[in-house]
């Protein structure tokens, strides 16, 4: 059997995962590649702390170690963040190696550079693990859709605040103990404001649609709001309207050029992704020749996304013994323009406090007449010092239109507050 070695960049959360499941996995591994995988060394920053499976791994401190050594076939990134991750994938790149990365921060934002390395070298640059964890969305797009010109995208995939968020909703939970219980369970990022603020969704749909639109889509052209604003007010208030709240991440290729947006979203509980709980993820994918399909599994974690890397690796050997590497890298051959928030059109949700006097519901409705928004609910509660807590809902309008009405209504002498805005997606792919 030929030997192939890998080393690690990073032995926290995902290098572990990745050890244990080519420990565990082994005898299966090696005999469906007919090579036999190890791990040779792994970099870390602390050489003494404790960390499961790694018997009979080099650990260093030192990148040089890993990257410059001869025997080491492919590098596995794992270490998370900008510097000196980039460095250090380039110079591996350069060195000869065929590289594994789950860094969607990294992606989102130096994907071109890394790419076109990976291809002056010839070597493979696999990245499944950066999307959604276990989910084999990454290879889905790539290679079993690539017959389909893809119109959408639609999915939850952010394993962190969909989890805060499903406890938040199921269990009444508080948001920061759940966002601790996330940390704890391995789901966070190093900083979780990446989580919390949308921005670790916003990275992974930059990937997912430079991928399915074959155009290049990086972390400043996605829109991108967090949940951080969403309160236990507003989940019961969802409730009522018979939605749940979701962090959606959403892109479109339309005629215009091409829509990516990440923010909450009032989901109606009949919509598939409305059900997708916990750290689970959830993909819809639109083709013109597939149709509507949906992908579903964990998005973080230790296993789930050791799954996807170890799926990588496997990979880039079958393409070792194949010579066939670098054949599958940088994909984006079109040039769409993207599209900018003023014109996404969305149902919204708007949880505000007004004086309960006459004429003042009557001037809310004129200020959204008058920006051409019509209604499709409203709540209004019992009042409480003279004061009136009501939500409209609204039919699908441009950002503009409601722009327009915010300024009218933050204008007007008996509003007291706006509590929220939230979007609202509909039944619509
Ligand atoms: P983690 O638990 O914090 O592990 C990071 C590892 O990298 C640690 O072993 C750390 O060493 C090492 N490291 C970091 N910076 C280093 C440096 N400058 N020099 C040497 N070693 C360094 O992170 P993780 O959760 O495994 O995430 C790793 C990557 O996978 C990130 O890009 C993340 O976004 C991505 N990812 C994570 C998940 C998940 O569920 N956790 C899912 C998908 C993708 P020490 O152990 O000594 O501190
Ligand atoms: N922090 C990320 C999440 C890890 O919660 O989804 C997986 O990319």
């Amino acid at each position: 059997m030929k030997k192939i070695t890998i080393g690690l960049l990073g032995f926290g959360t995902v290098g572990c995962g990745v050890a244990s499941i080519l420990i565990n996995n082994r005898y299966d591994i090696n005999t469906r590649t007919n090579t036999d995988l190890s791990i040779k060394k792994a970099l870390v920053r602390n050489l003494l702390k404790e960390r499961p499976y790694c018997e009979g791994i080099q650990l260093s401190d030192n990148p040089d170690d890993i990257i410059k050594d001869p025997d080491i076939d492919i590098v596995v990134e794992v270490m998370g963040g900008i510097e000196p991750a980039r460095s250090l994938i380039l110079a591996a790149l350069n060195n000869g190696k065929n590289v594994v990365t789950a860094n969607k921060d990294l992606l989102a934002v130096h994907g071109y550079e890394l790419f076109a390395t990976a291809e002056e070298n010839g070597r493979d640059l696999y990245f499944e693990a950066s999307v959604a964890g276990g989910v084999p969305i990454i290879s889905a797009i790539r290679q079993s859709f690539t017959a389909n010109k893809i119109s959408s995208l639609i999915g939850i995939i952010n394993g962190t605040t969909n989890y805060i968020l499903s406890a938040m909703t199921d269990q009444g939970r508080d948001f920061s103990d759940v966002l601790l219980e996330a940390q704890e369970m391995g789901y966070a990022e190093a900083d979780p404001t990446s989580d919390v603020e949308g921005l670790d969704a916003a990275r992974k749909l930059a990937i997912l649609s430079s991928l399915a639109f074959n155009t290049r889509v990086t972390f400043n052209d996605v829109f991108s709001e967090g949940i951080s604003k969403v309160s236990p007010a507003d989940i019961k208030y969802a409730e009522e309207l018979g939605c749940v709240i979701k962090l959606l991440a959403i892109a479109k290729n339309q005629d215009d050029g091409i829509e990516a947006r990440v923010h909450p979203a009032l989901l109606p509980k009949e919509h598939p992704l409305a059900t997708v709980n916990g750290v689970y993820n959830a993909i819809f994918v639109v083709g013109d020749a597939v149709g509507e399909t949906m992908f579903y599994g964990k998005g973080a974690g230790s296993l789930p996304t050791g799954s996807a890397v170890v799926s990588d690796i496997v990979e880039i050997v079958r393409n070792m013994t194949a010579g066939s590497e670098g054949s599958l890298n940088c994909n984006c051959y079109r040039n769409y323009p993207i599209k900018s928030a003023d014109s996404f059109t969305t149902g919204y949700y708007i949880r505000l406090k007004v004086k309960d006097e006459p004429r003042v519901f009557a001037t809310l409705a004129l200020f959204f007449a008058e920006a051409g928004i019509s209604f499709n609910s409203i709540i209004q509660k019992p009042r409480s010092n003279k004061n009136a807590e009501i939500v409209l809902v609204t039919h699908p309008c441009k950002e503009g239109q409601l722009r327009q009405a915010l300024d009218s209504l933050n204008s007007y002498s008996k509003l007291d507050k706006i509590y929220n805005v939230i979007r609202l997606e509909t039944n619509e792919i």
